[in-house]
């Protein structure tokens, strides 16, 4: 007989909550000086966590440049119009994946020894994974930003050959996205909606 569901698995979550993480979210330009503390830092990555990846591997690995210097060795990597907002905004999360990711599958995935090896052995597939799912967990640490009430602003202009070379001089990393975090300064800290595509666009049932 199948077990009933704990009903807080597949409970809907309420029309604020959808609001916060989606309908009425936008990308943050601009932050009030409110701090962000490391504690909350480490708790986006403890919800984002829970989200899955493929085979449990989790490759994804953040770096938080908040120390004066970091953030001026994270900033001169960025696109001229990502770094004032950058310098000035409280908390920054740089989003990488870990080349090496495959090294920690006996842990995360003991019910498949042999997945070290395989993916040792296949340096296209094991790229191609860590990449993938290094940003499908920079979408999870976004949401999860959002629903511990922190806005975020997500960039992917940056020099990556520099940046990696500037935070991860042994090649182990590979970056995908700089985030800033934290609380709006006014309504001007985002942009008007730009369209999104029309449901008919994206979606078709066969
Ligand atoms: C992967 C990614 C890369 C982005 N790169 C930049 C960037 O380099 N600079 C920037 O100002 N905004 C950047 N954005 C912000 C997007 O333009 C913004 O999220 C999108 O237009 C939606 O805005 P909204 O959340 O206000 O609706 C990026 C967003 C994502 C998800």
């Amino acid at each position: 007989m199948t077990e009933v569901l704990e009903p807080t698995l597949t409970r809907p979550v309420d029309d604020a909550a959808l609001a916060t993480l989606f309908t009425e979210a936008h990308t943050i330009n601009s932050f009030a000086p409110t701090p962000v503390t490391d504690a909350q830092l480490a708790e986006i990555w403890n919800l984002a966590k829970w989200a899955p990846t493929a085979a449990n591997l989790q490759p994804l690995r953040v770096v938080f440049p908040q120390s004066p210097d970091a953030r001026q060795r994270l900033v001169r990597h960025l696109h001229e119009g990502n770094r004032a907002k950058t310098l000035a905004a409280p908390a920054v999360a740089l989003l990488a994946f870990d080349k090496d990711f495959h090294e920690l599958a006996p842990r995360v995935v003991p019910v498949k020894p042999e997945l070290r090896d395989q993916l040792a052995a296949n340096d296209d597939a094991r790229y191609q994974l860590g990449r993938f799912n290094g940003a499908l967990q920079a979408g999870y640490f976004i949401l999860a930003a959002r629903a511990l009430g922190l806005g975020a602003g997500p960039m992917g202009g940056f020099d990556p050959v520099g940046l990696d070379a500037e935070f991860f001089p042994e090649g182990d990393r590979s970056s995908i996205l700089v985030v800033n975090l934290g609380h709006p300064a006014d309504t001007g800290s985002w942009y008007p909606r730009l369209p999104r595509l029309e449901q008919a666009e994206v979606l078709r049932w066969e």
